[in-house]
């Protein structure tokens, strides 16, 4: 007789076989796949970062914006406001994605970089509704495949959770453009603070940064309380920081990881593969996840 195969959910979904995808312990992942399956969608809950997650890297070749970067590009911010906030990133990003450094090196960078943001945004005096246009002129769009995976999971009733460090009044004018946000979506973001003008006048809240999503999450614990039968996670990220994103969640099970890997790839692919279970290079869809709810829903 010949041996069962250990890893027959994996071989069997035509998704996981492309090129680009990496799965470093694949007999684990099967294992995980499998109990997410026989599980079921009551057990499930989904955890997401927003930019370059949901939303798209790229398109022929051009970078989509961020959340940020939807007010970078626009008329609402001044061209001297937008020389400070280019020139932030150009300091910043590259430690973001720099593989040699820990992630406590990184995080006084990033709050230098975030709260510099915020002050030069605040002060560009622009209105609530101004952001309408401001991402309806702007390229960010979300990943192939994000309609639908919105759509089946509020169908499905599974709760959502995107957790984003971008600036939560634009992710969710880009959902809305874009798909829509649904009752069983979440978010915990830095929300903008709009006076009865609706000017701009700050940020309300936490500072959310790249890398400090497990203070966020340990801050989120009622909403995972309420969530607390549902042990099984889908984590979805672009960056080693989003790994944390389940930190608060209490008695979980089964967390599988889907990393994707966008940028700097030869340095990070080795760590990426130890951190995410399945690695995503170079992806401008959700096939692989979806094809992973099918399997469950
Ligand atoms: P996240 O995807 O981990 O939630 O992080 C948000 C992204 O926003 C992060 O990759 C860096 C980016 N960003 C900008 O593009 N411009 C900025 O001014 C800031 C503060 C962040
Ligand atoms: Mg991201």
């Amino acid at each position: 007789r010949r041996p069962k195969k250990r890893t027959k959910i994996i071989e069997m979904m035509e998704e996981l076989q492309k090129e680009n995808v990496y799965i470093k312990d694949a007999e684990r992942v099967e294992k995980l796949l499998c109990q997410l399956i026989q599980d079921g969608k009551s057990k499930l809950q989904i955890i997401t970062d927003f930019d370059m997650t949901l939303s798209r890297f790229s398109i022929n070749g051009k970078r989509c914006a961020t959340c940020h970067n939807v007010l970078e590009n626009s008329s609402l911010v001044p061209e001297s406001k937008k020389q400070v906030l280019d020139e932030l990133r150009d300091t910043y990003y590259p430690i973001e994605i720099n593989a040699k450094m820990t992630i406590e090196e990184k995080i006084p960078f990033m709050m230098e970089w975030w709260t510099k943001a915020q002050s030069t945004i605040v002060a560009c005096n622009f209105r609530r509704e101004d952001l309408t246009r401001a991402v309806r002129e702007s390229n960010a769009m979300l990943r192939d495949g994000c309609d639908w995976q919105f759509s089946t999971l509020h169908e499905h009733k599974v709760p959502m959770l995107i957790f984003s460090a971008g600036i939560g009044d634009i992710l969710e004018e880009i959902i809305k453009q874009h798909s829509q946000m649904y009752a069983n979506m979440r978010v915990v973001s830095n929300y903008m603070d709009f006076n009865h003008d609706g000017m701009l006048v700050g940020f309300k809240g936490d500072l959310v940064h790249t890398y400090n999503k497990n203070e966020g999450a340990l801050r989120n614990s009622d909403y995972f309380t309420t969530l607390k039968d549902r042990r099984n996670i889908i984590l979805m990220g672009d960056s080693m920081g989003d790994l944390r994103m389940a930190d608060g969640v209490p008695n979980m099970q089964h967390i599988l990881k889907i990393g994707f890997l966008n940028d700097n790839i030869e340095e990070r692919l080795e760590k990426y593969k130890e951190a995410y279970d399945i690695v995503l290079v170079s992806d401008s869809t959700m096939d692989v996840p979806n094809a992973i709810l099918k399997k469950i829903l």
